[in-house]
């Protein structure tokens, strides 16, 4: 045993597989991991992109971070990426973060139907069936001393009712946190540990086409007066995914400066 922070919260040599991983929280979050010497796999659709990001961070950390692109929100795509980390991993993976997601925002009158299509598949289906098909790679690296992880990314709008009128979002977000529960409670006899994150506020492209890119406005309404950092997040990603976090199970941790109870 020992209490030190460097055993603690050590993610050294883990493999890790951030989905949405080329930009915003998650790359934010991959920082994290490849700062403390993990392996990171990255996905997102938009290739070029996704493989210059792996190429900047693994420089940046001077550790790996491997891209691997596809559209995630189906099966096909999910198929793909798990035969890929199945070839890539034999020995298999330690952490998934379930982090790709999408928002859309519509007058509650008009909102369509495609709006909850493209929103449910990817924040709610997609983190079911990607952690089933991955279940068997964890289970190669989990043990009773050292379970394995999923982390499913939230929002805190899955918790309270915010301004935009995004309801698939919402319901999206809402129903990952239940299903956290859900997983937490099926997988922890197999030594997978379930857990998920709500941010508030972060810098990225989904919450800055909203406002322009211009955070003043809501980083005024959070109690802590500014919106997230890549250190907020990935901190407490890393607590969940290191010994430190081993004896959390099936929560959704708020990681919102209070917006969400303090208000
Ligand atoms: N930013 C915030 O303030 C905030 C607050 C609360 C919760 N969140 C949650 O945090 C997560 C990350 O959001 P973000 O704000 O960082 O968003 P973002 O900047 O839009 O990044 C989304 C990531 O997901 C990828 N992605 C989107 N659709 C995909 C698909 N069909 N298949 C594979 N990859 C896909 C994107 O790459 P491509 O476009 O190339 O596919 C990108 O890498 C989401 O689950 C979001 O709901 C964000």
């Amino acid at each position: 045993m020992s209490l030190k922070s460097q055993d603690l919260f050590n993610v050294s040599n883990k493999v890790v597989v951030v989905t949405g991983g080329s930009r915003g929280i998650g790359e934010m979050i991959t920082s994290g991991f490849l700062a403390n010497k993990s392996k990171v796999y990255i996905t997102a659709r938009k290739e070029e992109a996704l493989v210059k990001k792996a190429e900047e961070l693994s420089q940046k950390y001077d550790c790996e971070c491997i891209p691997v692109s596809g559209d995630i929100s189906n099966t096909e795509g999910i198929d793909a990426l798990v035969k890929f980390l199945n070839d890539a991993e034999p020995d298999g993976i330690d952490y998934l973060i379930n982090n790709a997601g999408a928002a859309w925002g519509a007058n509650y009158d008009d909102f369509p139907e495609s709006g909850w299509d493209k929103v449910i598949d990817l924040n709610l289906k997609t983190p079911f069936f990607l952690t089933q098909k991955l279940t068997p790679l964890l289970e190669k690296k989990a043990t009773s001393e050292d379970p394995s992880r999923v982390v499913n990314i939230a929002s805190i709008d899955g918790l309270h009712v915010p301004l935009m009128e995004t309801y698939s979002y919402t319901a999206s977000k809402s129903g990952i946190i239940h299903l956290t529960k859900h997983l937490a409670k099926t997988l922890v006899s197999r030594n997978i540990i379930v857990n998920a994150i709500a941010p508030g506020p972060f810098d990225s492209h989904m919450l800055g086409k909203a406002v322009n890119f211009d955070y003043s406005f809501i980083a005024e309404s959070v109690p802590r007066k500014r919106i997230g950092s890549p250190e907020d997040i990935a901190g407490l990603c890393i607590y969940l995914c290191s010994r430190a976090g081993a004896y959390t199970i099936g929560e959704t941790i708020t990681c919102d400066g209070g917006l969400a109870k303090l208000l």
